[in-house]
């Protein structure tokens, strides 16, 4: 059972409920993707009640199929779902490919309709692919693969920027039937070597720099930093984004993406792959050290994108959707690539940052674009806000009718920012709560239809049952009012269907904690309306700009350092980042010199993490402290830690019981000094 860490800075107020946008469904050419709130309870207690017979209408209706599915769920009934860490089989029978639905179908209907806008780092760089192109590069590079040995169920490494070609590469992946493993491009050659040997990937797909934010990155250096130890990858197949002729190049292994698409000619075949083969593989932190990685599999995961673009955000075939995440996260692989295109929509691939130049970037982007979706986190919008309206005021922001928020709760402030100076009181806002591992939306507004409340991600997608629980009985919270840990009781199309490598984790992370539940990992309540709140992560998970790191992966990293005793790693509140990290360090005394310069071994140790995890995992604050408050049994007591942090020292609770609470009156005085 876990602790109840955190309470949120949230609210529960009873915000008064707001109506979608009054003329909302006129301001589309399109016709409405659900009628009005009445049809979506209706349709979601049809997709409760029976499953199977929902989802397999949708799949059969919205996917393309390359030999029908038998039985759409496998066991039909959902009340063994999770028992035994067991989950249901979706689509039984059933043969697809990703890369089909998303591309060729649309192709063949219209080959010039734009399928992505790209916007350089650059203002006014940049360009569109149709769909009729973008078959193409992704046939030859399919083809490239195929010929470079990768077949079905292989696993290739993805170490790319925000550029079209990331979207040609993962649909080139799963268009032979193989599995691409993302690599966020801001980690450290480090995290990509962990990631590449778990996945066991062969060939790894990178570019030889990337622009963000009018800074050069050395993308092709960390590649072979990080290959150094990965003595099974063949080939590295290398984009040409600068075209820097220093960049380092290892001829035999390395290949250049344009050479290599030379080659091959404009059309090959998708491969057909079983509704539950797997699809890709994407890294997220847990409670411990070890990244996790989170399996999806094919068809339960493409309908669950495409359900939850189409009715979460009303995307119909003429919409053009912007999803300010970086393909290197779930909500880049989601809602930039596979969900637009899936509704054979456009999706704008932004490669730069909301900074800069100015912070005008985003609106300029819409309004250039005319963007109808526009999705984003709150610590984005933090930022804006606090630059001022001036940057949003200019800009023609009408075509706007979707302003969606993810990835770590928005601040009712925040909300009503986004709602009146970027949706002009036109557009809906919907804070959508998800996961990693639940590849799509889970609790969220959909657009037009559901009424809203500024903080909360209010109801349940179809198909999702949500439930509180106890966090300490694991007993169920009934009615209305209520507080405790979110769990979810069957399972839903995009569930991960593990974590590769290791089931026995999955089970204990997410099965386990809760009987005959999927444990979320946040803490969340349903307030007098049924309208859910979260709470923030009750597992040793932080949230920094809406990126997930485990405490434990940051000590670990820490720990590398040679001064590094031990170390405590814990979250504290941040107005720009939402939560940022604090590190408690004791230093090895006898390795220190008498005259050490503290303030230069904070500098190293943040630079340490840096280079073992990524510049966005760098702790904020450093505490250096003699001793780490600990129980009689050793583990390490970061509620007191957190609760220092916070100014909370009043409310420590009882800490006689510690094996050291002599520790405590010298951490609350380190802390104080520090501010
Ligand atoms: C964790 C998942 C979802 C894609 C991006 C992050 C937090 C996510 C919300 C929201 C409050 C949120 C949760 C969740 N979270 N969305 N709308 N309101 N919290 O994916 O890296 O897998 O992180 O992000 O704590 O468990 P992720």
């Amino acid at each position: 059972m876990v602790e109840q860490t955190q309470k949120s800075h949230i609210s529960l107020d009873h915000e008064k409920m707001h109506a979608p946008p009054e003329g909302f469904f006129e301001r589309s050419t399109s016709k409405p993707n659900l009628a009005d709130f009445a049809t979506y309870q209706k349709m979601y207690d049809q997709s409760i009640q029976d499953p199977a017979t929902f989802f397999g209408e949708q799949a059969k209706q919205t996917l393309d199929w390359i030999r029908p599915f038998d039985q759409p769920r496998f066991p039909a009934d959902k009340k063994d779902d999770f028992k035994n860490g067991d989950l249901p089989a979706w689509f039984v029978g059933g043969q697809i490919n990703a890369a089909y639905n998303c591309v060729d179908r649309w192709a063949a209907k219209d080959p010039n309709k734009v399928a992505i806008i790209y916007e350089g780092d650059e203002p006014d760089s940049g360009r569109k692919i149709t769909y009729g192109e973008l078959l193409k590069d992704v046939c030859k590079l399919a083809q490239a693969l195929t010929k470079l040995g990768v077949k079905k169920g292989d696993s290739v490494a993805v170490y790319l920027p925000m550029i079209p070609e990331a979207v040609v590469t993962l649909l080139a992946i799963v268009r032979i039937g193989a599995m691409h493993s993302v690599v966020f491009a801001g980690f450290s050659s480090t995290s990509l070597k962990d990631r590449i040997l778990d996945a066991d990937s062969r060939i790894v797909i990178t570019a030889d720099e990337s622009k963000r934010g009018g800074k050069t990155i050395e993308t092709k250096k960390i590649v072979d930093d990080a290959l150094k130890d990965c003595p099974d990858v063949r080939n590295v197949i290398v984009f040409k984004r600068t075209g820097n002729s220093h960049v380092p190049f290892s001829p035999g292994r390395d290949l250049w993406w344009h050479d290599e698409l030379a080659k091959y000619g404009n059309y090959f075949p998708p491969t057909p792959v079983d509704s539950e083969d797997p699809m890709f593989l994407l890294y997220t932190s847990g409670s411990t050290g070890k990244p996790k990685g989170v399996q999806h599999n094919t068809a339960g995961y493409l309908l669950g994108a495409l359900l939850t673009t189409k009715y979460t955000f009303d995307v119909h075939e003429d919409d053009v959707l912007f999803t300010a995440g970086d393909i290197g996260w779930i909500t880049g692989h989601t809602y930039c690539v596979y969900g637009p295109l899936l509704n054979g929509a456009t999706s704008v691939v932004f490669e730069g940052t909301p900074a800069y130049p100015n912070f005008s970037r985003y609106w300029e982007i819409v309004d250039k674009y005319k963007v109808n979706q526009f999705y984003v986190a709150p610590t984005a919008l933090r930022l804006l806000k606090r630059a001022g309206h001036k940057y949003v005021e200019p800009y023609d922001l009408s075509s706007l009718r979707v302003l969606g928020s993810v990835g770590e709760p928005i601040a009712a402030e925040v909300w009503h920012w986004y709602s009146e100076n970027v949706g002009r009181n036109k557009a809906h806002v919907v804070d959508t709560y998800w996961q990693t591992e639940s590849g799509s939306h889970l609790l969220c507004p959909l657009a037009g239809v559901t009424p809203t409340k500024p903080g909360s991600a209010s109801l349940p997608f179809f198909g999702i049952e949500p439930k509180i629980l106890d966090p300490t009985t694991g007993e169920e919270l009934k009615g209305n009012d209520v507080e405790g840990v979110l769990a979810i009781k069957s399972a839903w199309p995009s569930i991960t269907r593990g974590i590769f490598g290791d089931y026995n984790r999955y089970i204990d992370t997410y099965l386990r904690p809760y009987a005959d539940h999927y444990f979320s990992g946040d803490g969340a309540a349903r307030d007098l309306d049924g309208f859910y709140w979260i709470l923030g992560r009750v597992d040793d998970v932080v949230n920094v700009s809406g990126h997930r790191l485990s405490t434990a992966e940051v000590e670990a990293a820490l720990i590398e350092h040679d001064l590094v005793g031990e170390s405590a790693v814990v979250g504290y509140a941040d107005d720009l980042t939402g939560q940022a990290i604090a590190a408690y360090v004791s230093l090895k005394k006898h390795k220190l010199p008498a005259d050490a310069d503290l303030e230069a071994i904070k500098k190293e140790l943040i630079l340490t993490v840096r280079k073992e995890i990524g510049p966005f995992a760098a702790p904020k604050t450093v505490l250096f402290v003699d001793d780490l408050p600990k129980t009689r049994s050793g583990k390490i007591m970061r509620r007191i830690l957190r609760k220092v942090l916070a100014g909370e020292e009043d409310s420590l609770g009882d800490i006689s019981t510690l094996s050291n609470p002599q520790a405590v009156s010298q951490i609350i005085d380190v802390v104080k000094t520090s501010r």
